[in-house]
């Protein structure tokens, strides 16, 4: 069993009957999705996903998963969803597999938040990850060059030579090669009132919990949120 398998697995030991479950994005939350859709057939474990994704909706349907939109649910029990850098105080990046923003949306609504990471995403400052950032295409050049010019070293997600990576919602993702982020609530608060983007990989104070792939077992770890 690979690590993102490992906390894959244990992070869905936190789904009870009856819950509204966030499913997250990427290879790690695959394996999470996988494992929820053995307990809804062997267990009959009675649940109702709320997908960030396509692709984790397209999922978790074959797996026999029922998932409904975040607007048609009252609430979501628990999210779980993999991360790309997790800092020293549990701030973290994410957008790697290009879902941030409804990410984002579903864990804002979610009562619990866990993360599944391996130990190699456990960092002390962010920024080594390329920060994404999502952007509506009109003015997506300007955009490009503003932040250029602030020295963020910009580069258009791509999925080949020619085309830009657009997400589930028709946007463009811009990487922000920073290597340090000294303060991301600064550089989040800047984003946010940026004109143009409309999501961005800093999750600030969202994940109660971490688990931890390790060679010898998962590492489940509280985050005190601020
Ligand atoms: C998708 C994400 C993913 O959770 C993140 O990129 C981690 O992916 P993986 O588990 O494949 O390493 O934020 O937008």
């Amino acid at each position: 069993m690979n690590l993102k398998q490992t906390v894959g697995i244990e992070a869905a030991n936190y789904v009870k009957d009856g819950m509204i479950v966030g499913l997250g994005t990427g290879s790690t939350a695959y394996y999470m999705i996988e494992e929820l859709g053995r307990r809804v057939k062997e267990e009959e474990l009675s649940i109702v996903g709320v997908p960030t994704s396509i692709a984790s909706r397209k999922q978790a349907l074959d797996l026999g998963i029922p998932v409904k939109s975040i607007d048609e649910v009252s609430h979501v029990d628990l999210t779980i969803d993999g991360a790309d850098e997790i800092s020293a105080d549990f701030q973290g990046i994410k957008g790697g597999g290009a879902a941030l923003l409804f990410e984002k949306i579903v864990a804002t609504y979610s009562k619990q938040v866990i993360w599944i990471v391996d130990e190699a995403k456990m960092v002390q400052k962010l920024g080594g990850f390329p920060l994404p950032v999502e952007v509506v295409p009109y003015g997506e050049e300007q955009l490009f060059r503003l932040f250029e010019a602030k020295g963020y070293q910009p580069t258009f997600r791509m999925i080949n030579t020619f085309e830009k990576k657009i997400t589930d919602c028709g946007h463009s993702i811009i990487d922000l090669h920073l290597d340090t982020i000294e303060d991301p609530f600064v550089l989040a608060k800047e984003l946010d009132h940026t004109v143009g983007v409309v999501e961005h990989g800093l999750f600030l104070n969202m994940a109660d919990t971490v688990i931890v792939g390790k060679a010898d077992g998962p590492l489940t770890i509280q985050a005190s949120k601020k």
